[in-house]
């Protein structure tokens, strides 16, 4: 079935995580599978959206029809999306990005030496913060893994990032998350806030589809 507030809709999704360099041959990256951003991505299809998934190194196959650009490091991934934003109607973000970033990469491999060493990191861009403050500014859509207070955390983000919606789940909960094939969301936006029961992460990413397509609506009605 289509959603006609989607159809024809351009949607960008952030997904998996970021790998930044240290050296020639070392990175700092986290676990992030991309199975939720993939999801969503093959949700938008079956919604008859326009979809492109700008995506870190995951092991997942491209789901049909979907555009896909290939990133590494946070600062690609931001570059990758300002290029996307100035046509699209809906970002998703999805993706895990690193936080901080090695302050120098070095051009030969780091050799051991000393007992201790310590490594300088430097905070990376926001690249959903940064999408939504610009113009022309999508519907954005952030997630959020929380391990205490999910509801009032991810709201905080809502707010600071300028975000529509938030998709808040609690990474402490057994069995969801990262890199399992589950998930337990709330979906939060400025005036509400819904509910997902645990379902695999392809239903959930057409039920989060669903509620995007419901408040673009909304948006346009205003
Ligand atoms: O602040 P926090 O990392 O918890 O926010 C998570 C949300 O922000 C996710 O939607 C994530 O994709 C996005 N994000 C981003 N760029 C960053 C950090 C997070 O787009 N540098």
């Amino acid at each position: 079935f289509q959603h006609t507030a989607l159809a024809g809709k351009r949607v960008v999704i952030t997904a998996g995580p970021t790998r930044e360099a240290l050296d020639p041959v070392r990175y700092i990256s986290n676990h992030s599978s991309g199975k939720m951003g993939y999801a969503l991505a093959r949700a938008a299809v079956e919604a008859g959206a326009r979809t492109t998934l700008v995506s870190g190194p995951v092991h997942l196959a491209t789901p049909d029809h979907v555009e896909r650009v290939d990133v590494i490091s946070a600062r690609e991934m931001l570059a990758a999306c300002q290029d996307l934003a100035g046509d699209c109607d809906i970002f998703i973000a999805c993706a895990a990005v690193a936080d901080y970033r090695p302050a120098t990469v070095q051009e030969q491999k780091i050799k051991k030496g000393d007992e201790r060493s310590t490594l300088e990191l430097v905070r990376n861009p926001d690249i959903v913060a940064t999408i939504a403050g610009g113009q022309p500014r999508p519907f954005t859509v952030g997630f959020a893994a929380e391990t205490q207070d999910v509801e009032s955390y991810a709201r905080g983000k809502l707010e600071r990032k300028h975000l529509d919606m938030i998709v808040a789940n609690d990474v402490s909960a057994e069995g969801v998350g990262f890199a399992s094939d589950e998930n337990e969301v709330c979906v939060i936006w400025r005036d509400n806030a819904q509910r997902l029961e645990r379902a695999g992460k392809l239903t959930l990413a057409r039920q989060i589809m669903q509620l995007i397509a419901t408040r673009l609506d909304a948006a346009r009605m205003d």
